[in-house]
């Protein structure tokens, strides 16, 4: 079997080439992430959902090289900071919302997808997952 993180890479690839902005992935996840709960729903309200979704990308390459270096860049300080307490006031549980639609999106995207695929994406994306949800509850002032 191969190791989860070539597992990912090759999914990857496969749905975002090398690190295009593929926009049918971000609108589908959106799509997916805003209909997961009326608390999500509720949250982008006033949000310009097309800016939104440009930072998404970016803000992906941070949790990816969160999980290949374990060490914070400025980036995941601010996604820390403007989902914590003090800002959007994002409660942890709600990382498991996104992480499901990410998946669900990944299932309806990647023609290659099956569950070894979509554990290596949990794997992948868990320590910057854990890092938001930690910095939640322990923010750094
Ligand atoms: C690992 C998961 C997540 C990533 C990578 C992510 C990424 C981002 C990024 C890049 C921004 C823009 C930051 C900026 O303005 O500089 C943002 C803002 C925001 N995020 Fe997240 N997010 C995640 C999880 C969540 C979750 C679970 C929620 C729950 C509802 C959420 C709600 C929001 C809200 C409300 C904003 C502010 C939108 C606005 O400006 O109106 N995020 N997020």
């Amino acid at each position: 079997m191969d190791p989860y993180d070539k597992v990912f890479a090759e999914s990857y690839i496969r749905i975002l080439g090398q690190g295009a902005y593929n926009p049918k992935f971000v609108e589908r996840f959106y799509d997916l992430f805003l209909a997961s709960s009326s608390e999500i729903a509720e949250r982008f309200a006033n949000t310009d959902m097309s800016r939104q979704k440009t930072m998404l990308h970016d803000s992906f390459t941070s949790l990816l090289d969160f999980a290949r270096h374990k060490q914070a860049s400025p980036q995941m300080e601010v996604l820390a900071r403007v989902h914590g307490p003090k800002a959007h006031n994002i409660p942890p549980k709600l990382y498991e919302l996104w992480l499901d639609s990410l998946l669900q999106t990944v299932a309806e995207l990647d023609p290659g997808f099956n569950r070894e695929v979509e554990l290596a994406w949990r794997l992948t994306l868990a320590p910057g997952i854990t890092y938001l949800q930690y910095a939640y509850t322990h923010p750094v002032e």
